[in-house]
């Protein structure tokens, strides 16, 4: 297909907005985890494709696919050796599109890996500079140093397994620059060559006609002496020259940046709309689950208020679990000891500056907790991702090594491989959960299809209520300050319509006094059920929770500008105090 009409045949969208990564709820999965479909121990793109009624069954929007290029695996396929090709285990470009065409078809859409930071060291480019002499043009696709003590002040990222951001090249004779593994060479931003021709992966899978992608890894593209080599103004100028290809060339694709940063540094990978639409906000999620363990919500409450504004047409994408291990690296030296001890007490849940567990053991199984924090995923700032798996509470194999103990194969059913794989047990990627509570024969999608007080049942739920509004995705967030902490509690307005969230965040049931005074006269409507609760006056509003209890009301926008308080303009003025 040639570009202008691809640009033209931009996905089928469920609504034509432009905007449609504020109201959309992403699935992240890898194809290789998801369903065999030929026999070969492996997830494929035929596997998914018989899937794909289960995932629209959840009522997300979005499929987040994990890199599934050719690849020597050795870091999961972000070692890329072919950026236009699939990888022969996964399938074919056929089997591709087919999938793609078939998602869309169905109205959901896809964002893909543009992963441009580093290749795989089996890359042709790669190979190419390797041999090339130094100094020539193809050498030049990567970063090489005879003094391995230059760009001194980085920090190295896979503390378990690396010593240095550089490795010597036997036959180069010269050391290559690397932020992750030694297996992965970083490409060379300063050489224009290196631009075009990520943007020209870019645009082959942009042609093919997916939604967005992923940018892995994007504070370390460019690097300079004299400073820590992350965020410089040249990797942000990287960034502006594809995202201005994007706008030309394809119309309503989107951009989602891997910044692992603190906000501030974060921000400007949304540059004045002229870079990435949307980013990870990555250290909301340990404090969500700082909260629940400290049973406190002022870790939330506080990296809320440290998280600056963004542009109007950007958005955060917030997450509680993924293919990676829990991150630690956006919390103080305290807090990290605190969620080791709380979280991570076998050294062998631990990973570099992380724990690499999934959602359902993090929470002890606590069926309440699940659903607080999937409440919390689903109602702070930002569109939510849904880990696969995480939607049938499925468990993690600490025994594997790397980050694959929560890249286990994805448990549909009681029967053989869980329904995963027709081929030899021996055969498959990776063991299957077997043992009690987290095993397939207990966890998996069928038996919780047939029961009706499931939690794959309640996820289907719970994304249906928070499609009742686009208050969630889009809405403007004010936290409530009631004296009892460990209640966290706010507002989403968008456009008139209001949402209350309250969530007890403690072992013990708790309660609140709102000061909901500016909505009195407004009866709020518990959005579960519909259910009226008692009206609002000017008094105290009192709330009282079970343990790790939460509440959604809709106050309407309507009944406030009835009733004797402040209409929902009102929401500009704070409740005043303290977290
Ligand atoms: C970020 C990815 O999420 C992670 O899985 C990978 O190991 C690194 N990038 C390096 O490619």
């Amino acid at each position: 297909m040639r570009r202008e009409d691809a640009a033209k045949a931009a996905p089928v969208a469920p609504n034509g907005d432009p905007r449609w990564y504020k109201d959309a709820i992403i699935y992240q999965l890898h194809v290789k985890a998801y369903r065999d479909g030929d026999s070969d121990g492996y997830g494929d793109f035929r596997g998914l494709l018989d899937k794909l009624d289960y995932v629209q069954s959840l009522g997300v929007d979005c499929l987040w696919l994990l890199p599934f290029y050719p690849s020597p695996l050795r870091d999961d396929g972000y070692d890329i050796a072919d950026y236009k090709a699939i990888n022969p285990t996964y399938g074919t470009l056929d089997d591709f599109q087919r999938f793609l065409d078939e998602a869309h078809r169905r109205g959901l859409r896809v964002v893909t890996e543009l992963v441009i930071n580093h290749t795989s060291d089996q890359h042709p480019w790669f190979q190419r500079a390797r041999t090339a002499p130094r100094g020539s043009p193809e050498r030049d696709w990567y970063v090489w140093t005879d003094d391995p003590n230059k760009y001194a002040g980085t920090r190295i990222i896979f503390t378990d397994t690396e010593t240095s951001n550089w490795t010597w090249d036997p036959v180069a004779q010269q050391f290559f620059w690397h932020r992750f593994f030694s297996h992965q060479p970083d490409l060379n931003f300063d050489n224009p060559a290196v631009l075009e021709a990520v943007t020209d992966a870019m645009r082959f899978w942009l042609d093919m006609g997916v939604d967005g992608l992923r940018l892995d890894a994007i504070p370390y593209l460019v690097e300079r002496e004299g400073t820590n080599c992350e965020n410089l103004p040249e990797t942000h100028a990287v960034l502006k020259r594809l995202r201005a290809t994007l706008d030309a060339e394809y119309a309503g694709r989107i951009f989602l940046a891997e910044a692992n940063q603190w906000p501030p540094d974060v921000r400007p990978y949304f540059g004045d709309s002229d870079e990435c639409h949307m980013a990870f906000h990555f250290p909301v999620m340990p404090r969500m689950y700082m909260a629940v363990a400290r049973q406190d919500r002022t870790p939330i409450v506080e990296i809320m208020a440290r998280t600056p504004e963004i542009p109007p047409d950007c958005q955060w994408a917030i997450f509680l679990r993924n293919h990676d291990e829990l991150t630690l690296e956006m919390v103080t030296d305290e807090e990290r000891d605190y969620m080791y001890t709380e979280y991570a007490k076998d050294p062998r849940m631990r990973i570099n500056v992380g724990i690499r567990r999934r959602l359902a053991p993090l929470m002890g199984n606590d069926r309440r907790k699940i659903e607080l924090l999937n409440t919390l995923l689903m109602s702070m700032p930002g569109t939510p991702i849904v880990y696969y798996g995480d939607e049938i509470g499925m468990g993690d194999n600490v025994f594997l090594g790397d980050r694959n103990g929560v890249r286990t194969p994805m448990q549909w059913n009681g029967s053989w491989n869980s329904g995963f794989s027709e081929t030899d047990s021996a055969a498959l990627y990776s063991p299957i959960i077997v043992d009690p509570p987290y095993g397939f024969q207990g966890v998996n999608v069928m038996a919780q299809e047939r029961t009706e007080a499931s939690l794959l049942r309640w996820m289907r739920r719970l994304i249906a209520v928070r499609k009742t509004t686009q208050a969630f995705g889009r809405g403007r967030l004010e936290f409530l300050h009631p004296l009892n902490r460990r209640v966290l509690v706010f507002l989403r307005e968008h456009e008139g319509d209001t949402i209350l969230v309250a969530c007890n965040l403690a072992k013990s049931a708790e309660a609140v006094q709102l000061d909901l005074s500016r909505f009195a006269g407004c009866t709020p409507l518990e959005m579960w059920s519909d259910q009226p609760f008692p009206p609002i006056d000017e008094t105290p509003y009192a709330l009282t929770f079970g343990p790790y209890g939460y509440y959604w009301f809709r106050i309407r926008g309507d009944a406030v500008a009835d009733g004797p308080g402040a209409g929902v303009g009102a929401l500009e003025a704070g409740q005043g105090g303290g977290a």
